[in-house]
Order: C-alpha cells, then sequence, then structure tokens
C-alpha cells in the first residue's frame, strides 16, 4: 500500500509527460494566429472569411477570398494583417444558371502560368444542383476578373459520379511532373472526388476516370472542403469533417462540429491513409486541428506553401469569445511541421 502510493504520482508524471510529448496529441494543438483586418459586423472579407483561399499576388502581398460577397478579395502584405476588404471577384451574379448564383461559396484561387484561376461554387444549402464556375484574371485585382461559367455540374440526372455528388468546394492540384491539372471536390453525398481537367482548365477531362479520394460512410457522410498538397514525396488530402455552419442556432454534439482531418498517400489519387493505416475511403482521417480553448468547429483549410521558408495551413473558425453567429468567424493560420511526414500544427 505505501509502495503503491508513493509510486503513483510518478506514474500520473510519466503519462501526463509521455502525453504532452506526443507531437499529435491535441493538448499540442496552437492557437491560431490572431489577425488584424476589416471587422465589420454582417460584411464578409477582412478578418471575417469562411473556407478562405490565400494565394499571393504579382506585387508580393497576399489575397485571400471568401464565402459569400460574391467571391470577397482582401490583401494584406502579411498573413496577419492588415486585411483589407478590397472587393468581389464577380461583379453580378455568377452566369450560371443555377438557384444561389447571387451567392459564391468555397473559392480556391491559384496561379498557373500567368494566369489567377478561382474556381467558386453555386448551390443552395442542402442542393445537389450545384455547378462549379471559373473565373480568371491576370492581377486579382477586383474588376479584372471574367466569369467563364460552368466547368462541373452535380445533379441527380448526370453523368457518374455528378449523379451522386455535390459539385462544390473546388480544390485545384497541378502535378508538377506532367503539368496535369486536377480538380478535387465534393461535400457530403459521396463525398471528396478527383476530375482530370482539360487543358484549357475550363472543363472535365473524362478520359481520366475520376476517383473517389474519401467517404465518410456514417451520419449523413459529413466530409467536405477537400485540398491537397504535396511535401517531400507525399501528397496530403485534408478534409473538413462534420457540421459547418449555424452553431449559434444549434450547436452539434460535441465532436460533431468542423475539424480538420488529414491522410497521405504516395499518388495525388490516393488511397490516402491516416496514422493508424485507415483509408480515407472507408470514414480514415487523422485528426489535425479541432474544437479547443476559445477556437470552435475550424475548417475551410488550405495549404499556402514557402511562407517564411515555410508551409502555413489555415482555416476559418469561431472564436467563442466574440460569439457563435457564422459572420463572426474568422481566418485563422499556424505552421505547419512534419514529423516523420505526417503534419502537426506549430504557432
Ligand atoms: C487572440 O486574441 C484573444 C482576444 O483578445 C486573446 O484572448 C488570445 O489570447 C489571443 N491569442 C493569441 C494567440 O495571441
Ligand atoms: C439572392 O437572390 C435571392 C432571390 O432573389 C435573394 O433572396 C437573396 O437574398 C439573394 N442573396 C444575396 C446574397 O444577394
Ligand atoms: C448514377 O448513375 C449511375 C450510372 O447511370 C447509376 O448506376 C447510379 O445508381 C446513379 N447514382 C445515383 C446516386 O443516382
Ligand atoms: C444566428 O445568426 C444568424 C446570422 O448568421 C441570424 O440571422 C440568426 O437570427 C441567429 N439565430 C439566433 C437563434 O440567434
Amino acid at each position: 500500500m505505501f509502495a503503491l502510493t508513493t509510486i503513483w504520482p510518478l506514474v500520473i508524471a510519466i503519462a501526463s509527460a509521455l502525453t504532452t510529448s506526443n507531437p499529435f496529441s491535441q493538448s499540442n494543438w496552437p492557437l491560431p494566429h490572431n489577425i488584424t483586418g476589416t471587422d465589420t459586423p454582417g460584411q464578409w472579407g477582412g478578418v471575417h472569411l469562411h473556407d478562405p483561399s490565400i494565394v499571393q499576388g504579382p506585387d508580393g502581398a497576399y489575397y485571400s477570398f471568401s464565402t459569400h460577397g460574391l467571391v470577397s478579395i482582401s490583401r494584406a502584405v502579411s498573413l496577419d494583417g492588415y486585411w483589407e476588404h478590397i472587393g468581389s471577384v464577380l461583379t453580378r451574379q455568377s452566369i450560371i444558371d443555377l438557384p444561389g448564383r447571387n451567392d459564391t461559396w468555397a473559392p480556391d484561387v491559384s496561379k498557373i502560368g500567368n494566369t489567377y484561376y478561382c474556381y467558386y461554387s453555386i448551390s443552395t444549402f442542402g442542393s445537389q444542383n450545384s455547378a462549379i464556375g471559373l473565373a480568371t484574371s491576370q492581377t486579382l485585382l477586383p474588376g479584372s476578373w471574367t466569369d467563364h461559367g460552368a466547368v462541373l455540374e452535380s445533379g441527380k440526372d448526370k453523368r457518374y459520379p455528378l449523379n451522386a455528388t455535390n459539385g462544390i468546394d473546388a480544390n485545384i492540384f497541378v502535378d508538377e511532373k506532367s503539368g496535369e491539372v486536377f480538380l478535387n471536390y465534393g461535400s457530403f453525398w459521396s463525398d471528396i472526388w478527383q476530375f482530370k481537367l482539360l487543358k484549357d482548365l475550363k472543363g472535365l477531362d473524362w478520359s481520366w476516370p475520376p476517383k473517389q479520394l474519401s467517404f465518410e460512410p456514417k451520419g449523413t457522410n459529413p466530409e467536405e472542403g477537400a485540398s491537397i498538397s504535396e511535401n517531400k514525396g507525399w501528397y496530403y488530402l485534408w478534409v473538413s469533417h462534420g457540421v459547418c455552419c449555424g452553431f449559434n442556432t444549434t450547436l452539434p454534439v460535441k465532436g460533431e462540429e468542423y475539424e480538420i482531418l488529414v491522410g497521405r498517400s504516395k499518388t495525388h489519387y490516393g488511397p490516402f491513409v491516416d496514422r493508424e493505416g485507415k483509408d480515407m475511403k472507408n470514414g480514415g482521417g487523422s485528426v489535425v486541428y479541432g474544437s479547443h480553448e476559445y477556437v470552435y468547429g475550424p475548417g475551410g483549410q488550405g495549404v499556402l506553401k514557402n511562407y517564411n521558408g515555410r508551409d502555413v495551413l489555415y482555416f476559418h473558425y469561431v472564436p467563442t469569445y466574440v460569439s457563435y453567429i457564422d459572420e463572426d468567424k474568422r481566418l485563422g493560420w499556424d505552421y505547419i511541421e512534419y514529423v516523420d511526414g505526417w503534419p502537426v500544427l506549430v504557432y
């Protein structure tokens, strides 16, 4: 009895040391960097982003793009801000003739050649009649964008897998080896898929069979917002898992709100497996970031390469010290480190 009570504090100390030294432990999740910028209640852009996409502009500054506001654009010289809301990608509703055409979602902006490509989503909440549209620009600035309309459309009457997926949440991945360009997309239904794009990047190349990358068999199949990044020969698939929005009206059961999962593969089309070796097509995915402290429901993530020579994961989250209202969500970011080829976030 005496021995046990003296040894017990030591056992606890060793156990907690093991937990805190485990780089994958949730207790090591960093807080997001606090950013400054335009902060107008009810308006998207500045500090308030949803499903952010960030790219470096021809002037060396960073440009962010958000859901809503006809693809709201903000600009800052550093990721910490000051993020100034400068306008939008579209100047009027999308030329895609679908419900929701005046309210674009989940943009993805990347530079290919000398052109910036902005893929945006048109849908309405809970509908599978959706489309991914494209606008292009040479400068990223408001007023410089040309709307090219739909690249992909989903719905019951469309060709498989477009009839089994929801055509929103685009992410572009360029295979550096071949120069070929791939489109990752999907939200609920059969979750995350990858298409090859035609050379003009305005349509789908069906000669390359589309691949399913991830599927959550449980519940409402809540995965979306996928993006792929590459580091040292590994391809990483990041997805947002859970309920994204409306937290001020209904708070999901704990653990069912947005969180960020990752898996890795030796190819950009999978199979992506998590740290336990579970295929993401069968519910796999290691949680790299989720609710903790005042951070709630982080997701809509993307990777920015070579920021101060390092990789960055940026995302939106609910700062609970402000409110749970969607419009109060904000941009956050942290650096990525790779431990045995697995990403972990560090401040
Ligand atoms: C961010 O700002 C909040 C509110 O002022 C503060 O509580 C928190 O500690 C800050 N986080 C960091 C990482 O500085
Ligand atoms: C889009 O149009 C619909 C129908 O006209 C309207 O109810 C909605 O408020 C508009 N949304 C935005 C963001 O302008
Ligand atoms: C999609 O189309 C394929 C091929 O026509 C069909 O087998 C499948 O059942 C359809 N899926 C859905 C969800 O409608
Ligand atoms: C939740 O926030 C939305 C704005 O995102 C607002 O329209 C709605 O009234 C709020 N609901 C409640 C129950 O406060």
